[in-house]
């Protein structure tokens, strides 16, 4: 087990980016800030993709405007293409993620073109990236599992997780998008992807639809990974993935790491204060587990 671990947290991007109700920039500026406040270290706080395919994420320029930025807190936003890299650029954002997919129908239903296509859509990226000192963090879609296709044969993940890495993405973040993972499956996973990516170059990014996500992340830790995504409250899922519900509570996650004593600088009662606040701008329950525990205790 490492001593400590890096959470990611995706709520303000992943988590709402799914949202059919509009959501006030404020309030998203204030979940930022509140997180930022519960210490955590990396937050991933909106797209610059196209506002036609996911107009929640359309006023991501002005979120990072208005957001209080510590220092040493990394501040991301998802970019699928240069367009997406010069209006993040120009925004102020300091790290970009690219999206590609291991399975040939998410890549189209996410992002328009082929895996291939979409790699050839990141080389330009990354070179403006390093052009402007801009990291880059890579997301592989539907590693255990895709919604068109089935299942996924790890070595194709493989494939991709090492196309990012060898392009420059610092990181490779393995995406399972629709939560169908088990931790045995997840193991092997890690097993196959880590012969072209070294561990701790990988992260997981648990959905929770099928109640797995702790477990796989717990099968990672046993593999090595020391690098977790999550969001606050469980917020959200995929706009191209029907059926995804949120990536694992970070409430949650925090919880079982604590109790397995490994660090990672946040404050948990904080960090609740932070899903609930957002839950009941949503107007929905929290879906962090540990957060209705404790807050109904
Ligand atoms: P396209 O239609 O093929 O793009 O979409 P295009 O290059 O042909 O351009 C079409 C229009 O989009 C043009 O505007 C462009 O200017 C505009 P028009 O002339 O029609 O007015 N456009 C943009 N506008 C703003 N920002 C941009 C941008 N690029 C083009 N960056 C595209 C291709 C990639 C743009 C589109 O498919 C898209 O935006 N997809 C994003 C989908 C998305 O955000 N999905 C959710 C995030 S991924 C996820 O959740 C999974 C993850 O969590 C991991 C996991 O769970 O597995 C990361
Ligand atoms: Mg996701």
């Amino acid at each position: 087990m490492p001593r400590r671990v890096r959470l990611v947290e995706v709520g303000p991007r992943d988590g709402l980016q799914n949202e059919k109700q509009p959501i006030d920039v404020a309030d998203k500026v204030r979940l930022v800030d509140d997180l930022t406040a519960a210490g955590l270290h990396y937050i991933e706080v909106g797209s610059f993709v196209s506002p036609k395919w996911v107009p929640q994420m359309a006023g991501s320029a002005e979120v990072f405007a208005q957001i209080k930025q510590k220092p040493g807190v990394t501040y991301a936003a998802l970019t699928p293409n240069l367009k997406g890299l010069e209006a993040a650029i120009e925004a102020g954002v300091s790290e970009v993620a690219v999206f590609g997919a291991a399975s040939e129908a998410f890549s189209q239903k996410n992002i328009n073109c082929s895996i291939d296509e979409s790699l050839a859509r990141f080389a330009p990226l990354m070179e403006a990236a390093r052009e402007n000192g801009i990291q880059v963090r890579g997301y592989v879609s539907c590693v255990l599992g895709c919604p068109y296709e089935g299942e996924v044969d790890p070595k194709r993940v493989a494939h991709v997780a090492h196309a990012l890495f060898a392009m420059g993405c610092y990181e490779v973040s393995l995406g399972d998008t629709i939560g169908t993972g088990t931790p045995g499956k997840t193991r092997q996973l890690i097993e196959v992807v880590s012969r072209e990516v070294p561990r701790d170059k990988l992260a997981g990014h648990f959905h929770d639809t099928y109640g797995q996500a702790l477990a796989n992340i717990y099968a990672s830790l046993l593999e090595g990974l020391c690098t977790f995504d999550s969001s606050v409250a469980g917020l959200g899922g995929c706009p191209y993935a029907k059926g995804a519900s949120g990536n694992v509570a970070s409430e949650d996650v925090l919880y079982m790491l604590q109790g397995l004593g490994i660090e990672t600088g946040i404050d948990l009662d904080a960090l609740i204060g932070a899903g609930q606040r957002i839950s009941e701008v949503l107007g929905r329950p929290n879906g962090s587990r540990v957060a209705r525990a404790r807050l109904s205790a």
